[in-house]
């Protein structure tokens, strides 16, 4: 059957087949309950199997049972006459087992409910041993610039469990919306969670959609999106942007900004795309405020790495803040990069005193690192090999291979052309780890990460179109053993490709399928614009 990711060994198949069938019994040994709940309320509802709970030994039985002799997150899966035995190093092993015999039973056990009486379901005798590359193997996803209702991030966490994804980084702030109630500053929600207008498309493009946008989850929406993504073993890794990204927060809270040289009670929501000049001013106030806000943070998410952004944070502001540069003095700084590295480190420091790990984007490297800090690398590799060199933890989620926002194809017909062309096979020869480090260097990529910023994407079928299928490219980077990447064998992911099409089709993913959009996935272009959208707006630079 053709896995995705692909599994490190496969032994079969046979020729002869286990069936599934009515009374097939359902065998969970103690610390495998969140797969034998998944599998019942997910497979068996799919396929009409009630799969009964059944006693140890049992024969016609899904066994799932962890075996510590395994890798925690590794998985052996055997089909025999005596049924389907699901063995993991850890309750996390045993789901990921799970996702591959739902993989085998055809893409039927992808959907809602049955859509064809069938009284068995076969799976030729084999055996699957497996295990992941990265212990990180991430997605993020932007709900600022477009806000994805609770029940679309409920359905990416089944997306992420589908391909043997683990960890949801979600951007819960930025200068176009602050998405998560802080009970403490009732306001960043009231106010910054909502915008008047969003420009329509690129921000070059001069046109405007007039509809207001907004939109918050509340710490009950949190708290049940962190719990559906640990019943799939996914960790929920919250991003909460300092000292830039922040006019969203200034909007709400004007203190907060450079009031020295910038009116920042005039400041709304942000409504339009770019970087943005509004930094936080590097005051005592302003750390005690964001103490606050990552004190309800970490109630919230267990995560041990709490993402804090550091990324595009220009420093003009605090250059002409008389208020900035006395702190730069007080506290015998070189410059504004260390003024940014400071509040990094004020973080670093009182994250660890709390048990957790800060991570941010790589420009935390500019003014010098935190001691503890792990790095996102999204410029490219370059900062991330500085900081494996340096002994720290990476990410990698280079914009070169894994943003999924840009563009998957040239020409007219992407619905929104932006950056330049990253192919589903580019995603597929995405190397993290850079030939050159030294293998205590490389020790220190501890994952990989595709990321998904949603400027150009007002729903959750654009979402879908510019996720899919590059992410199943992507799950198989994180997961499988592949060779380097020139060594990859494309044509056979392709041709597997063709079995997963079936199932995403069947989970209702609106990716774009090979050879270009459908018609309907094709954008509706405002009233007011005069051109087609799927043309680059002439003159713009890239990455508009
Ligand atoms: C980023 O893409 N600004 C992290």
């Amino acid at each position: 059957m053709d896995l995705i990711p692909a599994p490190r060994a496969v032994q079969g198949p046979g020729h002869s087949a286990f069936s599934l069938v009515t009374d097939t019994q359902l065998v969970a040994a103690p610390g495998t309950e969140t797969t034998e709940r998944w599998l019942r309320s997910t497979v068996g509802v799919a396929l009409g199997l009630p799969l009964p709970p059944g006693e140890a030994g049992a024969a016609n039985a899904v066994t799932l049972r962890i075996d510590d002799a395994l890798a925690p997150e590794a998985y052996r899966l055997d089909v025999s006459g005596r049924g389907v035995e699901i063995l993991g190093g850890s309750a996390a092993g045993v789901f990921w087992g799970a996702q591959t015999l739902r993989q085998l039973l055809g893409s039927d056990a992808f959907r809602k409910a049955p859509v064809r009486a069938r009284a068995a379901y076969e799976i030729a005798y084999r055996t699957v041993e497996d295990s992941p590359r990265f212990g990180w193997r991430g997605l993020m996803l932007d709900v600022s610039r477009h806000f994805m209702p609770k029940d679309g991030v409920l359905r990416y966490l089944d997306l992420l469990a589908a391909h043997k994804l683990n960890v949801f980084h979600f951007h819960l702030t930025d200068d176009q919306g602050w998405r998560i109630e802080i009970e403490r500053h009732p306001k960043l929600t009231e106010v910054g969670a909502w915008r008047a207008r969003s420009r329509w498309g690129y921000r070059t493009s001069g046109l405007w959609n007039e509809t207001p946008h907004g939109g918050y989850y509340t710490q009950d929406d949190i708290r049940e999106i962190v719990a559906y993504a640990a019943e799939r073993h996914i960790t929920v890794v919250p991003e909460i942007e300092i000292p830039g990204h922040s006019q969203a927060v200034i909007a709400a809270y004007p203190e907060l900004g450079n009031t020295d040289v910038v009116d920042t009670a005039a400041l709304t929501v942000w409504d339009t795309w770019g970087i943005n000049p509004n930094i936080l001013a590097p005051t005592e106030e302003v750390l005690r405020f964001y103490e606050g806000v990552f004190e309800e943070v970490l109630d919230l998410f267990p995560s041990t790495f709490i993402h804090v952004g550091g990324d595009e944070a220009p420093k003009d502001q605090w250059k002409a803040s008389p208020t900035a540069q006395a702190r730069i003095k007080e506290l015998g700084l070189a410059d504004e990069d260390e003024l940014q590295s400071w509040f990094i480190r004020h973080f670093d420091q009182w994250l660890a005193e709390r048990g957790r790990r800060l991570i941010g984007w790589d420009e935390i490297l500019e003014g010098g690192l935190a001691p503890g800090a792990t790095v996102s690398s999204w410029r490219g590799y370059e900062g991330g090999i500085a900081a494996a060199e340096a002994g720290h933890d990476v990410v990698m989620c280079p914009h070169t291979q894994v943003y999924l926002d840009y563009r998957q194809a040239d020409g007219d017909e992407e619905p929104m052309p932006i950056a330049y062309v990253r192919t589903l096979e580019d995603v597929y020869r995405f190397e993290p780890v850079p030939p050159q480090l030294s293998p205590e260097a490389a020790a220190h990529v501890i994952g990989v990460q595709a990321n998904v910023w949603t400027e150009v994407m007002e729903n959750q079928a654009r979402v879908d179109y510019q996720t899919f299928p590059r992410l199943a490219a992507f799950a198989e980077v994180a997961w499988s053993d592949l060779p380097a990447s020139a060594e990859r064998d494309y044509a056979d992911f392709d041709r597997r490709m063709g079995a997963h099409y079936g199932r995403l089709d069947a989970l209702g993913v609106d990716y774009r399928a090979p050879g270009g959009p459908l018609p309907w996935q094709k954008r509706p272009a405002p009233e007011n614009f005069k051109g087609s959208l799927g043309r680059p707006i002439e003159g713009a630079p890239p990455n508009v």
